[in-house]
Formats: C-alpha cells, sequence, structure tokens
C-alpha cells in the first residue's frame, strides 16, 4: 500500500483531502486553504481577481452547446413586441414561458445581473465584456466559427442577490439549469436548417454552431428538479453518461440499453452549495462522496458531462488550460461568507443573547459542525463590529459523514453512477475519486444566516424549523426572492417568513411551494439525539433556542 501512494505524493496533483498542513499547536492552518497553490500576496489578489472572471464567464471554450446570440438578440431585442416576426421567432424555438424581454428570459433562467454600483457589489466583483451585452452574471458568449454563442457558468448557479447586494459563492436560490436543457430539447423539436438560414437569419457560422448544438443535445439527459431551488446535477450527469460507453472517454457511440437511467426518475435533487466552506473540508458535494483530487475538476467534469461534451477535447482543454483551473480553484477556496452586520443594523444583533447561544451550541452541535473561537471569548474591549466575528474555525481534521435521518434522495443517489464517474481518464488522471455514501456532510456553519432554505434538499425554511423536531415542522411553506429584508426575511426565525406573511399574489405562482410530502423532499431527522431524546423531550427551552439562532447569525 505504501508504494502506490508514495507515487501519488509525488505526482504534481496535490493530495488534496490529505495535504492540509498544522500549525504547532496542532490546530487547522485555514490559511494554506485559502491560498492552495501557496502564491504571495500580490500574486493572490491577482489571481483571485481572474478567478472570479472565469467564475463569471464560462472558460471550457471547447464546450459543445451553444446557442447563436444574435438569433437570441432578434428575439427579445429588435422585433417589436407582438410582431409576427418575434411570434414566428418564439414559436420555433418554443420560447413558451412567457418571457418577451431579455431581462425577463435571464430571470426565469435563474439568473442575476451584475451590480450596478458600489453598494450592490459587495463580492468586488469584475465586469467582463459580457456585462455591456447585457447578460447576467454566469452568462457567456463564446466565439467559435466566426460566430457568438451563449453559455452559462458557475455564477449560473452559484451567486445570488442577497437584499439588493449581490453575493459569488452563495447559492442561486432559484436556479433553473436543468429546465434550460430541456427548453432546448424542445427547441430542437422544431427547428429546421432552413428556418436558421431564411427565417432566423443565421450566418454559415451560426447554421454550424447550431448543427452541433443539436446534434449533441441527443447526449444531454434532463430532469427538472422537483421543486425550484433545487438542482438535478446528479440526474443528468448519471442519466447521459448511461448513453454513452463504458470506456474511460465515456465515448459517444450510441449504446444498447436496457431502460433508462435509474436518476430520470429517482429524485436525486440538492441545492447549489456554497464556496466559502471548501477550505475546512477534506471531501466535497453534500455527501462527501467526492473524497480525493480538486473538487473543481469535479465542477469542470460534471458541467461538461452534462452538456454532452467529448472527455478527450475537455482533457486536452484541462490539460492546456491549468493556470485558468488554479485561478479558478485559488478563487472558490479564498471567498468569503457574507457577513450580518454589513446588511443589517447593529442593533439586529444582540450580543448577549449570541453569548448564551455560544453555550448551547457548544453543548449540542459543536462535535459535528465544528468549533468557532468568537473574538468576545478572547478580546473583550474590541468594538461591536468585531466583537461578534469569529477568531477561528476548526472544523475536523477529515471531514465527517453523517446519517441524521434527512431525505436519504441525494446521497442514494451517488451509487447509481459512481463507477461510471471513477472510470473516467480525467478522473483517474487527476486523482479524482468518488465514493457513495451513507449520510451528509455537517457542513461548517460559516454564513449559515444567509443560507435559507436549510438541509441538501432546502426541506427546512428557517432556523427555527431545522431546530423544531421533525414531527412537529410544516409540511409546506412558500419561497421568496430576498429582495426586502422587512418582507422576505423572517429576522427571528431567520429564514422565509411564515406563509401567512406572503402577499397572496406572489402565492398565485405555485412553482415558489414546496411540498414535504414529494420524493426527495422530506424534511425528517436532524433532530433525536441532537436537541431531544429519543422520546420526543426537548433538551433546550424556545428562549434557549432563539439564543441558538443568535449566536448562530454571528457566523
Ligand atoms: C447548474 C448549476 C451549477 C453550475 C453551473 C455549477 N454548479 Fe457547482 N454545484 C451545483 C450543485 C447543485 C452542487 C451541490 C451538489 C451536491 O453535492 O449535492 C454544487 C457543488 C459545487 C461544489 C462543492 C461544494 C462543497 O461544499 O462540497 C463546488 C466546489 C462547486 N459546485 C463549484 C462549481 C464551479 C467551479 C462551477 C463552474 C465550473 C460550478 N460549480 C458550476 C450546481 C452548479
Ligand atoms: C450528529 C451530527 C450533528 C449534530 C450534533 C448537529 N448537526 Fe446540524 N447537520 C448535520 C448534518 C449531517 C447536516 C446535513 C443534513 C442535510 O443536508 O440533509 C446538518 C445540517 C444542519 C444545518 C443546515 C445546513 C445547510 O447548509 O443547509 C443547520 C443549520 C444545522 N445543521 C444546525 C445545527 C445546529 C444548530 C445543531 C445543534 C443544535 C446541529 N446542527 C447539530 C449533523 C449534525
Amino acid at each position: 500500500m505504501l508504494l502506490p501512494y508514495l507515487c501519488f505524493s509525488l505526482s504534481i496533483e496535490k493530495q488534496w483531502s490529505e495535504d492540509f498542513e498544522f500549525s504547532s499547536e496542532g490546530k487547522w492552518a485555514i490559511e494554506n486553504r485559502n491560498n492552495p497553490f501557496k502564491f504571495n500576496n500580490a500574486e493572490l489578489r491577482d489571481t483571485i481577481l481572474k478567478g472570479k472572471f472565469h467564475a463569471l464567464k464560462y472558460p471550457v471554450n471547447v464546450t459543445p452547446l451553444l446557442f447563436p446570440y444574435s438569433v437570441f438578440e432578434k428575439a427579445f431585442d429588435e422585433a417589436p413586441v407582438n410582431s409576427p416576426a418575434r411570434k414566428l421567432i418564439y414559436k420555433i424555438l418554443k420560447l413558451g414561458s412567457g418571457y418577451k424581454t431579455k431581462e425577463e428570459f435571464f430571470e426565469y433562467s435563474g439568473h442575476i445581473h451584475y451590480p450596478k454600483n458600489e453598494n450592490q457589489n459587495y463580492s468586488k466583483i469584475p465586469f467582463p465584456s459580457e456585462k455591456k451585452r447585457g447578460l447576467p452574471m454566469g452568462g457567456t458568449l463564446i466565439h467559435r466559427y466566426q460566430a457568438e454563442g451563449l453559455t452559462f457558468g458557475c455564477a449560473s448557479c452559484h451567486s445570488a442577490d442577497l437584499f439588493g447586494k449581490k453575493v459569488l459563492g452563495l447559492s442561486a436560490r432559484f436556479p433553473k439549469g436543468n429546465d434550460l436543457f430541456l427548453d432546448a430539447k424542445k427547441m430542437k423539436k422544431n427547428y429546421r436548417r432552413s428556418i436558421g438560414k431564411y427565417i432566423l437569419g443565421m450566418s454559415d457560422g451560426e447554421l454550424k454552431m447550431m448543427a452541433d448544438t443539436l446534434e449533441t443535445l441527443d447526449w444531454v439527459r434532463a430532469k427538472k428538479p422537483v421543486v425550484l431551488g433545487l438542482d438535478t446535477s446528479l440526474s443528468q450527469v448519471g442519466a447521459s453518461l448511461h448513453y454513452r460507453q463504458k470506456d474511460e472517454y465515456a465515448s459517444k457511440i450510441k449504446r444498447e440499453v436496457a431502460g433508462p437511467h435509474i436518476l430520470e426518475t429517482k429524485a436525486a435533487d440538492s441545492k447549489p452549495a456554497v464556496w466559502w466552506n471548501l477550505k475546512y473540508k477534506t471531501r466535497w458535494l453534500s455527501d462527501g462522496s467526492l473524497v480525493s483530487g480538486n473538487p473543481v475538476y469535479t465542477n469542470f467534469l460534471w458541467n461538461e458531462i452534462g452538456r454532452g461534451t467529448d472527455l478527450k477535447e475537455l482533457e486536452t482543454w484541462i490539460d492546456q488550460n491549468q493556470s485558468t483551473i488554479k485561478e479558478l480553484t485559488t478563487s472558490v477556496f479564498s471567498t468569503k461568507a457574507p457577513n450580518y452586520l454589513d446588511f443589517f443594523d447593529e442593533k439586529e444583533l444582540n450580543l448577549h443573547k449570541a453569548m448564551r447561544g455560544e453555550v448551547q451550541y457548544k453543548k449540542y452541535c459543536e462535535r459535528c459542525h465544528g468549533q468557532y473561537i468568537k473574538n468576545w471569548s478572547v478580546d473583550k474591549d474590541l468594538e461591536f463590529k468585531k466583537l461578534v466575528k469569529t477568531k477561528e474555525v476548526r472544523y475536523h481534521k477529515k471531514t465527517p459523514v453523517v446519517n441524521v435521518g434527512t431525505d436519504p434522495g441525494r446521497f442514494e443517489g451517488m451509487k447509481y453512477f459512481s463507477d461510471d464517474l471513477n472510470r473516467l481518464a480525467i478522473q483517474k488522471n487527476k486523482s479524482i475519486k468518488v465514493l457513495p455514501q451513507v449520510g451528509y456532510v455537517p457542513p461548517p456553519l460559516v454564513g449559515i444566516w444567509a443560507r435559507w432554505p436549510y438541509f441538501h434538499n432546502n426541506s427546512a425554511p428557517s432556523l427555527c424549523v431545522v431546530l423544531t423536531q421533525s414531527s412537529k415542522r410544516p409540511k409546506t411553506y412558500w419561497a421568496v426572492k430576498a429582495n426586502d429584508p422587512d418582507k422576505d426575511f423572517d429576522k427571528e426565525c431567520n429564514g422565509y417568513p411564515l406563509p401567512a406573511k406572503i402577499s397572496k399574489k406572489w402565492k398565485k405562482n405555485k412553482k415558489y411551494y414546496y411540498d414535504t410530502a414529494k420524493a426527495g423532499m422530506r424534511n425528517t431527522g436532524h433532530d433525536k439525539k441532537i436537541f431531544v431524546d429519543k422520546s420526543g423531550k426537548e433538551y433546550m427551552t424556545k428562549s434557549q433556542k432563539l439564543d441558538l439562532i443568535e449566536f448562530l447569525k454571528t457566523l
């Protein structure tokens, strides 16, 4: 066993799951993880900035699914609303979801816009040229065949608008990646080359781009999430691989299959994860199934399998773009969580309550979610804003996976395609391994206040609900956009407001309705032996729970 391990450690790929360095006191040296390639300070700043560009503008220029952007502009910007030309374009492209402008389309597709001013630019977001073209964060133009093709990148699912501030690395509240693939498949049924050429006025390059896209769509299997707010990446990747060859490049030669892939029907949905937790962990994904290798390779690999890419081309792209990978990796690993007091007034946070909550936290939560050393326990003389900050996070040396009884759909999903992933040359060459698990990672709780709704499947609308025993949790709730902190957010419970407080008008749109009775959406677990005993007796009073929530807001 020793020999292969030695070989691995000598290879250029770092052992991402084992290279944590410890300070003399044997504690985490998180600062090394913020900067995994050990750039010096000036390089680091520059690298993080470049990495942000890659997060906003998808860098994989071999990605095959592109939509000619000029047609898109024509459909939305040029033809007058309700003109016959626009109606025709809509019909052909099956843009049936009712959006009339580019804005509406991007909103429909779950995107958020670039910050308009300094105040909105919470994450110091740089502006690629796409911004000028009216594209939202994540919207990307790729040049091919002397034409521009539209695609989407990391920020499409990993950025959010938090009360008017744009936060890169926070999960998109209403991602629509999978729906867009389904829309494209619908479009395929209506489109003909002659339509492209004579009606949509595509150039030769655009016609070629469109032909590639349509051919590639045959290799894409998409599934709608059970509810808006979740993503079905497992299903898309697992099912797409199912129809490709079982070789190490998952060659795109049709394979006889006995039937559909199980993940085409079974729910394994999850929310996009936040980026600022990466540095604390030694295994990634909500179930901790990504047990070795730089997780960013997996993000490219999954995104590209889901887009029907030729994996030899992807491998070449990866090998030729190592600096891009390093920049993006450094950028995501150094992401910082939003701080409560950057969004709310100091009087919204009660220090004494939070300090009492810390006692509850240490008793009931710390063993799984890690230690948070607060400034108030080190230096009492600091000003309030600093006092409530965390001085140090101490998370597990090896990231644990625990089954606390939450919905098993997502972790079970991994076993249906882990072999297909582990077989791939890209995984092997980059020492990436996935291993199905039973349970989920108890995530670090940094920035937890900003991460509602809770659990991997969004089944708990607020921290109060997380701390309610499952038999008493609400069976349904309404999700709303985080626009107005007074209307769209329950400050006491930290999460979505109670349904009664949400306007009737909003509730007309059923897509924001979360029903825990649906498959994969269960809100069970994370209660017994955590904050209630086996017989259902609570360990904390109601006010102790509110203290605990106050503490959590400071993380
Ligand atoms: C279509 C939406 C989507 C896109 C696009 C996307 N992601 Fe994700 N990402 C997710 C989802 C969903 C998860 C959580 C999956 C799970 O574990 O259940 C995730 C998880 C992750 C994780 C693991 C986090 C952790 O704590 O373990 C990282 C890192 C990540 N994404 C980075 C990226 C990067 C980098 C890109 C661009 C190359 C990207 N993602 C593009 C949806 C997306
Ligand atoms: C036995 C281990 C364990 C203990 C103890 C524990 N948790 Fe958890 N916690 C988990 C696991 C595992 C998850 C992920 C469950 C999932 O996503 O399905 C989780 C998820 C959460 C989440 C949701 C995180 C997110 O990003 O959506 C919150 C909030 C949370 N726990 C708070 C607490 C609090 C507060 C306590 C103390 C009262 C506590 N936990 C005690 C294991 C634990």
